[in-house]
């Protein structure tokens, strides 16, 4: 499946798009999530090893606008035409990169090549936040692709196939934005998996099954540990479970960590997800030290934060707990009800250890 169009018969009829002027403005707003169950490792054209899974985030979120307009039929349609701004100034290299990409799915998404194209993108999120931005930010190009081709050529009405197909390009951009396609759903999944029904390798699906009441509304604090570019790239990390020695191994623990979790999400159990949550943490950074050449992607700080949670944790019995993405912040995850005490402890004992004492106060959206 690659959702190809070059069958459609709008576009067959290519007097549609050229005779007819069609000029339109396309919003999206995609958030960012954290996965629980890491992608880290793919093959083939962005496909996973593993299973992933991730909470959807509310605050930390993309914004794209997308102003199109139909080329002249004397243009050249085999051709890419963009202009890119990034929070309100123009961006080269950020076009670059789209302009890549775009010109990537043109094959198969030929409307693409009959439009003028200039996208507007912003965070929510300070840039320098050292927050990766390439989930939300390809999954709202994505839904803007998918409405733009809805507009052009009449295509994708069901709903389920919009998102799923959106979810499918956003994967072709970057594997964790395909789970950031569903900004109203608390839990996504992407990969196949024996354990969740309809799970596919080619795009994300909003997980269905039973979520304790305690995690719907879990609360993630992402600590600014360090707001510099990471030291090693998604994708050359992704490259380098290639010859991993470990990495078979890591892709059966992530089948069977999901396995767990999916209990524990229904259970309410949050020792089990506390078990899971961090070793999946542990265990994505324990396999860039053991790469070669090996990464340490941790800094000093998110290790002193990693001991306070653990000992707080033992001391109150709050059901606190870590994870972090392939660098060196680290989100900090409770349930709702134990905001307050979380919060002075954050401020208190882990603060100090955030570059210039930042954090973001984000949570599971529904
Ligand atoms: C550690 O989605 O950034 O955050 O597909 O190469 O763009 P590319 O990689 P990317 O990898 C995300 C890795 C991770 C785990 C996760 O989000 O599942």
């Amino acid at each position: 499946m690659n959702f190809s169009v070059t069958d459609n018969d709008f576009f067959k009829e290519t007097s549609l798009l050229t005779k007819e002027d069609k000029k339109g403005i396309i919003t999206h707003k995609s958030p960012s999530n954290i996965a629980l169950i890491k992608y880290w490792g793919k093959h083939g054209i962005q496909l996973p090893n593993n299973p992933s899974l991730s909470f959807t985030l509310t605050n930390a979120f993309t914004e794209t606008k997308l102003d199109f307009q139909t080329k002249k039929e004397s243009e050249s349609k085999a051709v890419i035409s963009l202009e890119f701004w990034f929070e309100g100034q123009k961006n080269e290299k950020f076009e670059q990169k789209i302009r890549k990409f775009l010109e990537s799915l043109l094959p198969t998404q030929p409307f693409l090549g009959f439009v003028h194209l200039q996208i507007y993108s912003q965070n929510s999120f300070p840039h320098s936040a050292g927050i990766a931005s390439s989930a939300s930010s390809m999954a709202a190009l994505a839904l803007c692709l998918c409405d733009l081709e809805k507009n052009l050529l009449n295509t994708l009405q069901n709903e389920e196939e919009f998102y799923q197909k959106a979810s499918f390009l956003a994967r072709l951009g970057s594997g964790s934005a395909a789970r950031s396609v569903y900004s109203n759903i608390p839990i996504t999944t992407w990969g196949k998996t024996e354990d969740i029904k309809d799970s596919s390798d080619l795009w994300a699906n909003p997980y269905i099954l039973p979520i304790h009441d305690i995690f719907q509304n879990y609360q993630d604090t992402i600590l600014i540990v360090s707001a510099e570019e990471k030291s090693v790239s998604s994708r050359a990390g992704h490259a380098l479970m290639e010859n991993n020695p470990f990495s078979q191994t890591r892709y059966q623990l992530a089948h069977s960590n999901l396995q767990k979790l999916i209990l524990a999400l229904e259970k309410g159990d949050t020792e089990t997800f506390i078990e899971v949550v961090e070793n999946e943490a542990f265990v994505l950074h324990a396999l860039m030290m053991c790469s070669s050449p090996p990464f340490i992607l941790m800094e000093t700080g998110t290790l002193s934060i990693i001991k306070k949670i653990q000992k707080y944790r033992q001391e109150t019995t709050i059901p606190i707990c870590f994870t972090l993405d392939a660098g060196a912040n680290v989100h900090v995850l409770y349930p709702k009800k134990y905001e307050n005490e979380c919060i002075n402890f954050i401020d208190n004992d882990l603060k100090p250890f955030c570059f210039e004492g930042k954090y973001l106060l984000d949570k599971v959206g529904s």
